[in-house]
């Protein structure tokens, strides 16, 4: 009898998993507009304006020396090379906007340090090692935000540390993803109503709904270790 009904209540588990993945990355999805588009404006206002300073300031310049053949050359050259720099801007604002077309591992993860990099005046070491598995958008997505949760933890909870992230995958035993700091740490068992832990709850949903699992080690003043595995058959 309970052999019998076991398929109907893994076919409830897939769909309810189908589901919570469907939920979480429509949530998801917004966040990661929102950063996005974050970082396009600051691209297009900070650098955009400032080339376009630059463009009048040499248009200037050429109209000054609008007698001297050599000077308008010049000045030719450097409003061309100016006008570059503005369509690569313009490619990265459109990139940003879009995402990826193909996300893997490698690019959400070069993403994120980036992000956090450049947020919070911190350098996040990251080393990718074994295959670089591609995702698929709803995939990158929760994958994204597990990764985003826990980089928050440390700026948020750790204090002044070391930050960095290891990533590797193997066909035999999957992807395995460590974000680590070297600050205060924390006791991952403590149910304390001051410890929220919805972040956490988050990232254990989240790794829940790819088919894999997060550990956290912690130590007092050595630092935390926040390690995700995710199984080779979760990549299809
Ligand atoms: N890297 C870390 N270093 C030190 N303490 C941490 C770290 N990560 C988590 N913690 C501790 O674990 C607690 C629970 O983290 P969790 O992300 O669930 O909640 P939160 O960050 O406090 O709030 P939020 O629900 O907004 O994420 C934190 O309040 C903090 O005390
Ligand atoms: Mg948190």
């Amino acid at each position: 009898m309970k052999d019998e009904l076991n398929p109907i209540g893994a076919e409830f588990t897939q769909a309810c998993l189908r589901q919570r993945l469907l939920a979480i990355n429509k949530q998801w999805n917004a966040i990661l507009e929102r950063e996005s588009n974050a970082v396009a404006r600051e691209l297009h206002d900070d650098l955009g304006q400032l080339l376009t300073a630059l463009s009048m300031q040499i248009s200037l310049f050429k109209l000054r020396h609008q007698d001297d053949k050599d000077m308008t050359e010049t000045a030719n050259g450097m409003l061309m090379l100016t006008e570059r720099c503005m369509q690569s801007i313009c490619h990265l604002i459109d990139n940003l906007r879009t995402g990826d077309a193909e996300p893997n591992v490698a690019t959400v993860l070069n993403r994120l340090c980036h992000i956090f990099e450049r947020r919070h005046k911190l350098p996040c070491a990251l080393t990718i090692s074994g295959e670089c598995k591609a995702f698929d958008r709803t995939f990158a997505t929760v994958f994204f935000r597990i990764i985003h949760e826990s980089l928050d933890n440390v700026i948020r909870h750790a204090g002044p540390c070391k930050v960095s992230i290891t990533c590797n995958y193997a066909s035999d035993t999957g992807l395995e993803v460590v974000v680590s700091d070297s600050g205060r740490g924390f006791d991952p068992h403590d149910t304390a109503p001051h410890q929220k832990r919805s972040g956490l709850s988050l990232m254990d949903e989240c790794a829940f709904a790819l088919g894999g699992q997060i550990e956290i080690a912690s130590s007092k003043n050595i630092g935390t270790a926040l390690r995700l595995r995710i199984p080779p058959e979760s990549f299809g």
